[in-house]
């Protein structure tokens, strides 16, 4: 499926919450997305098909980059590195605090799950002020291995994720707000 075709049938579907978790908020919610199978089948594709040949593992972002890296790597054969939230992993952890649109949070990987030099393709649904993935990919870039992109279904424009991350990685966005 061409990505203007992706794109149009994930937008579809995409609901949009005003004031939630919070007044002011503009929530935009995948899970219809995730509920539709052809459609959650063409985002999962599309998030890594640009990076095709240059990663060799998916990190997704507890909680719902879980279910985008999940299926992506399904799909491309590569594993996935799951990057939680604090506490959850059993094995020495690397930890990161961040600061999100709302709230704040910590996450963590496991110390050598991956080989020196591994490179990760960060996912998640979402890129809003771009704290969870710059978390992510200093979790990434502490641990050893390398950030091969970061690949979201949606980019808040408004708040300004990409010029936090800088030219640093190559961003990709399937759809903008
Ligand atoms: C949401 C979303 C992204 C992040 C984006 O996750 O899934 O990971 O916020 O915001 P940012 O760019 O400002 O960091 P959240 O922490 O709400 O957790 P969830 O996936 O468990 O719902
Ligand atoms: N994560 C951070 N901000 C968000 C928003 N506005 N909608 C959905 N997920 C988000």
């Amino acid at each position: 499926m061409h990505e203007s075709e992706v794109r149009a049938l994930v937008e579809s579907k995409l609901a949009t919450i005003p004031d939630f978790p919070e007044p002011g908020v503009v929530f935009r919610d995948l899970t219809p997305v995730f509920a539709d199978g052809p459609a959650f089948h063409a985002l999962a594709e599309a998030l890594t098909t640009p990076f095709a040949g240059r990663f060799d593992v998916l990190a997704g972002v507890e909680a719902r980059g879980f279910l985008l890296a999940g299926a992506a790597s399904a799909l491309c054969g590569a594993g996935v590195l799951p990057v939680r939230k604090a506490g959850k992993l059993p094995r020495a952890v690397i930890r990161e605090e961040y600061a999100l649109e709302y709230g704040t949070a910590a996450l963590e990987v496991h110390e050598g799950e991956l080989p020196p030099g591994s490179r990760v393709l960060i996912v998640d649904d979402v890129l809003a002020t771009g704290g969870t993935v710059d978390a992510a990919a200093r979790l990434v870039e502490r641990a050893g291995w390398r950030v091969a992109g970061i690949s979201v279904a949606i980019e808040l424009e408004a708040l300004d994720g990409r010029a936090r991350l800088g030219d640093r990685y190559e961003i990709r966005s399937l759809l903008q707000f």
